[in-house]
């Protein structure tokens, strides 16, 4: 690492002194970025951002940037692999969002290995893993409050005097649940905390169905029309771990041929474009923001300040000397003017 970091120090001074721009000349850092699955919605902007500030920081620090994105297909075999590429060929940071969490030792255990630090991102690996070596990382956010705030969100609603959420008037929220992947962190604390947060706040509620859609906006849609089949407008409130799984809801219910009034209450997490949009129209009644391009830049941030032999504390601020926290916020259709990107 040591050795790698003065290698880059020196080739960044010579650029500087030979006074030139990001041309041949310029060192090139090479950052390998595991996916766990491109397709998802939320990791691609995720994924974007990156490649932006990539640029940015090219022309701030006269470097050059290398960004090789993988695609894990939901694989935690093939990531691995791809890893190991990253690894052979001698990259200078590693980025993984990783399929199983539960897997991280022995991509930390290779990287340190290797003397090449791994930030991971999005899915948070065990903590007894990232303790194993001082580079490695994690940037995100912290998986139990989306919940609370989604459930706060519902929670307004439900007490809100000109309330219309008791369809049926027998004081009990009736709800189903779209759940994220099974065994993800995000999914399992999303979907306790959003029913815990109401029943903190005093609130009758009765799961009528729960079950995972995998994130998916194809898949949720599916499900949502069979709970509509089997329980029509006893549905009061979705819950949604995510957005994309929220339009699927309002996909099927729309389908279903169903007035904008006649929506159940439909919540998700993410605060994508099209959620963001949904929002304005008025089929989506709330969302939490999960922090794309705060991600992103705490990634880069620890990127350049690893490859630069900064103090990557000086960059980023770090909890427990691994971690890089960012914060979710809840947005309702009042908060869309200033929520909108
Ligand atoms: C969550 C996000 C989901 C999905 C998931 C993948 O934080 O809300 O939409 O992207 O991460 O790990
Ligand atoms: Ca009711």
């Amino acid at each position: 690492m040591r050795r790698r970091i003065a290698i880059l120090c020196v080739l960044a001074m010579l650029a500087a002194m030979a006074g030139c721009g990001t041309g041949d000349t310029a060192p090139t850092i090479r950052v390998g970025v595991a996916l766990y699955q491109q397709d998802d919605t939320f990791i691609d902007t995720v994924t974007r951002d990156l490649q932006r500030l990539a640029l940015e920081e090219e022309q701030d620090r006269n470097i050059k940037i290398n960004l090789n994105i993988a695609d894990g297909r939901g694989s935690q075999t093939v990531q691995n692999e791809q890893v190991d590429r990253f690894l052979d060929r001698g990259y200078d940071v590693i980025c993984v969002n990783i399929v199983d969490r539960t897997a991280a030792a022995v991509i930390i255990d290779k990287a340190q290995a290797a003397d090449v630090p791994v930030i991971f991102f999005n899915r948070e690996p065990v903590v007894e893993d990232l303790r194993r070596w001082e580079h490695a990382y994690y940037v995100g956010l912290p998986a139990g409050d989306a919940g609370r705030l989604q459930g706060n969100i519902v929670l307004d609603a439900w007490r809100a005097p000109d309330s219309t959420l008791d369809r049926n008037g027998d004081g009990i929220l009736q709800y189903v649940m779209l759940e994220g992947e099974p065994g993800h962190q995000d999914t399992l604390l999303r979907t306790e905390n959003s029913i815990r947060t109401l029943v903190e706040g005093g609130v009758s509620t009765e799961k009528l169905a729960s079950d995972s859609a995998d994130w998916q906006r194809g898949q949720a849609g599916v499900q949502m029309h069979r709970w509509l089949v089997e329980f029509g407008p006893a549905v009061e409130v979705v819950f949604s771990n995510n957005d994309d799984m929220a339009l699927g809801a309002i996909d099927a219910c729309l389908e279903a041929g169903m007035t904008e009034e006649e929506l159940p209450f439909i919540v998700g997490v993410d605060a994508t474009p099209p959620a963001l949009e949904a929002l304005a129209a008025g089929t989506l009644q709330g969302t939490v923001r999960n922090d794309a391009a705060g991600q992103a830049a705490g990634i880069m941030a620890l990127v350049c300040a690893l490859t630069a032999g900064e103090d990557p504390a000086k960059a980023v601020e770090l909890t427990d000397g691994n971690y890089v926290w960012l914060q979710y916020t809840a947005i309702t259709r009042k908060d869309l003017t200033e929520a909108e990107p």
